[in-house]
C-alpha cells in the first residue's frame, strides 16, 4: 500500500486517531462508582464531537480485577460490574453507526488465576494436560524449594509462585511475569493457540474493528527458561538479556492472526503493545504479513528536547518505512505518568520508586507542563501516521499524586514493597462537570461524592472538567477539537511524506503536503515565517512570534 494513496483509498488504520478508554474510569451509568459499558455508550456523542476515528477499550472481560481487567477470567464475556455482552454489542453497533471504530484489548500472555483453565490446572496436578496450558515447572534445590530460575516479575518480586498440591504439600511453581494472579500461558500448547484464535473470531463476528494486543512481545519464552545473565553494564544500556521478551515465536502467531483479520471485510486490524527497542525491532511486528500497527513508545521516554525528539521521529519513521508500515504515536496511556508531569519534570518512565517514576511534585510547574503536553499533542497529530490518545489528555489532566495510600489499587504498590505508588495516578475517573455531585459528573448517581468513586477524585479535580472547557476559546479541549477537525479536512496530514524545516537547534519544524507546517519551539521565542497563517496553536501567539514551549500549525501562503 503506497502511503501516497488518497485518504479514502488507504486503510483507515494507516492514520487513525484512536482514543483509549479505561472502562472503569470513563462514565458510570448505574451509580455504583465504577465506569461501565452503558456509561461509555452515553458518551458517544462527546467522542463524535471530539473528532476521533476509533476507540480502544481496555479489557472489559470478567475479571477479579487484580490488574483491573488485564487478568482475564473469560475472554468471551463482559465483566458483570461493567454490564452485559448484549450491551457491549449495542455499543459496538452504535459506535459503528456514528462512524467510530471500536477496538478491544486482548491479553494473550497470561490469564487470570480465576480462569477455569488455571483452576483446572491446579486440581489436575503435575504432568497433566491441564498444567501444560501454563508454565508449571518443578523447583530447584533438594526439595524443589527454590524457584526454577532467577526471573523477576515486572511489578516486582519473584516471577514464580509455588502451589500446594492435592496432598497438601508445596509442589510445582508457575510463572507469572506480572502479578501472582496473572499466570503466563504456554504458547507452545496448540490448545492455547486455538483458543485465542476463537477469541479473535468471537469479537470480529460482533463487529469490532480490531485488537490492541497486550504484552505483544511476551508469550514465547526462550527454550529451557534460562537464568537471566546479570550484567550491570548491559542494564545501563538497556540491552540486558531478557529470555522472555521479543522471541521469534510471536511472529508466527501474528502471521496467523493477520490471516484471520484479513478474512473479515472492512480492514480489521491489530496494534501491538511491544515494549521493544530499537525501532527496527518494533518494525518486525508490522511487516506486511503481520500486524498493522505497533505502538511507538519512544515519546513515553523522551525528554522535552528538540534534538532528542527529532532523532526519535527520524529513527521511528525510517525503521517503519523499511517495512511499509505507518508509525503510531503515543504520549499517554494507562501505564505511564501523565504527559503534563512527564514533560515538565523530564521523566523518562524509568525507575521503580514513586520519586523516580513520578518525579518531585515540588518542582512541578503545571502551567509549563500543560503547555508542553498540548504542544506534544499538536506535534503528533501533524506527524505522518496514526496517533493513540488516552482519555483525559484532551483536558490536560495532570498526574494525581494525592490518592490516600489505603485507596491505592495498582498491584505494583504492594509488589514493589510499597516503594512505588504505581499507576493509579493516571487512572482517576474522568471529570465531566465542575460540580462535585456524582463524582464530578462521572456517575449518574448525584449523591456519589468524589472520594466515593472507585478511585477517589481529589477536590481540585473538577477544575479540569469537560464542562469548564467546552466551547471555551483556548481551552485544551477546544484545541484538541480544532486540531482534529483540521486534520480531517487536510489531505496532506496523516499518512504520507514530511520534510524537515531548518529553524534552529531548539525548534522541531516540518512541512506536510498542502503548504502545511508544524513548528514546536523548545527554546527562546522565535519568529514564524512571515507568510504563515496560524491555524491552531498550543498557547497564545501574538503576531508571528512563537513563544517558548509552544507549537503552531500554520499554512504557508504564497
Ligand atoms: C500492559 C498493560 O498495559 C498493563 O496495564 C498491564 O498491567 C500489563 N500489560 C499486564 O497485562
Ligand atoms: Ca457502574
Amino acid at each position: 500500500m503506497s502511503p501516497l494513496a488518497s485518504r479514502k483509498e488507504r486503510p483507515w488504520w494507516r492514520d487513525a486517531v484512536t482514543y483509549q478508554i479505561y472502562p472503569r474510569s470513563y462514565a458510570d451509568s448505574n451509580g455504583d462508582g465504577i465506569g461501565d459499558v452503558e456509561g461509555i455508550r452515553s458518551r458517544l456523542p462527546y467522542l463524535k464531537q471530539l473528532g476521533i476515528d476509533a476507540i480502544w477499550i481496555s479489557p472489559w472481560y470478567p475479571s477479579p480485577q487484580h490488574d483491573h481487567g488485564y487478568d482475564v477470567a473469560d475472554y468471551m464475556d463482559i465483566e458483570p460490574d461493567y454490564g452485559t455482552l448484549a450491551q457491549a454489542e449495542t455499543l459496538i453497533k452504535e459506535a459503528n453507526d456514528l462512524g467510530i471504530k471500536l477496538i478491544v484489548d486482548i491479553v494473550p500472555n497470561h490469564t487470570s488465576s480465576d480462569h477455569k483453565w488455571f483452576q483446572a490446572a491446579l486440581k489436575a496436578g503435575p504432568g497433566s494436560p491441564e498444567r501444560d496450558r501454563y508454565m508449571f515447572r518443578d523447583g530447584k534445590g533438594p526439595n524443589g524449594d527454590l524457584p526454577p530460575n532467577n526471573w523477576e516479575a515486572v511489578f516486582g518480586g519473584c516471577a514464580w509462585e509455588r502451589v500446594i498440591e492435592a496432598d497438601g504439600k508445596p509442589g510445582q511453581w508457575y510463572l507469572h511475569l506480572f502479578a501472582v494472579e496473572q499466570p503466563d500461558l504456554n504458547w507452545e500448547n496448540p490448545e492455547v493457540v486455538a483458543h485465542l484464535e476463537d477469541v479473535l473470531k468471537f469479537w470480529l463476528d460482533r463487529g469490532v474493528a480490531g485488537f490492541r494486543i497486550d504484552v505483544a512481545h511476551g508469550m514465547f519464552k526462550e527454550k529451557g527458561l534460562p537464568d537471566i545473565r546479570k550484567d550491570p553494564a548491559a542494564s545501563m544500556l538497556g540491552t540486558e538479556h531478557k529470555p522472555f521478551w521479543d522471541q521469534e515465536g510471536v511472529h508466527d502467531i501474528y502471521r496467523s492472526w493477520r490471516k484471520i483479520l484479513d478474512s473479515y471485510p472492512g480492514d480489521r486490524m491489530a496494534v501491538a503493545e511491544a515494549w521493544v527497542s530499537p525501532s527496527e525491532r518494533i518494525a518486525r511486528y508490522v511487516r506486511s504479513d503481520e500486524l498493522q500497527n505497533s505502538f511507538n513508545f519512544e515519546m513515553l521516554t523522551t525528554l522535552w528536547d528538540a534534538k532528542e525528539i527529532k532523532t526519535k521521529i527520524n529513527n521511528s519513521i525510517d525503521a517503519l518505512e523499511e517495512v511499509g508500515a505507518p508509525t503510531s504515536w503515543v504520549f499517554n496511556n494507562h501505564d505511564v505518568v501523565r504527559s503534563v508531569d512527564r514533560l515538565d519534570l523530564g521523566l523518562t518512565n524509568h525507575g521503580d520508586t514513586t520519586l523516580s517514576r513520578q518525579g518531585d511534585p515540588k518542582k512541578l510547574n503545571i502551567a509549563r507542563g500543560t503547555l508542553r503536553a498540548r504542544s506534544a499533542a499538536l506535534m503528533t497529530l501533524a506527524l505522518p501516521g496514526g496517533t493513540y490518545l488516552y482519555q483525559g489528555e484532551e483536558l490536560a489532566v495532570p498526574e494525581v499524586r494525592d490518592i490516600p495510600e489505603d485507596r491505592l489499587t495498582d498491584p505494583r504498590w504492594k509488589m514493589s514493597g510499597y516503594s512505588d505508588r504505581g499507576r493509579d495516578g493516571c487512572r482517576v475517573p474522568m471529570p465531566w462537570t465542575s460540580n462535585p455531585a456524582g463524582a464530578f459528573g462521572f456517575s449518574t448517581n448525584a449523591s456519589l461524592k468524589p472520594e466515593q468513586a472507585w478511585l477517589p477524585q481529589s477536590s481540585w479535580w473538577g477544575t479540569y472538567a469537560v464542562d469548564t472547557q467546552d466551547g471555551v476559546e483556548g481551552s485544551t479541549l477546544s484545541m484538541y477539537r480544532k486540531a482534529l477537525a483540521i486534520r480531517k479536512g487536510e489531505e496532506g496530514l496523516g499518512d504520507g511524506p514530511m520534510e524537515w524545516i531548518e529553524a534552529g537547534k531548539d525548534v522541531v519544524a516540518f512541512e506536510r503536503p498542502g503548504d502545511f507546517a508544524c513548528y514546536i519551539n523548545f527554546g527562546a521565542p522565535i519568529e514564524l515565517p512571515s507568510n504563515s497563517q496560524v491555524l491552531v496553536s498550543s498557547g497564545p501567539i501574538t503576531g508571528h512570534t512563537l513563544p517558548t514551549d509552544t507549537a503552531a500549525w500554520v499554512r504557508l501562503v504564497s
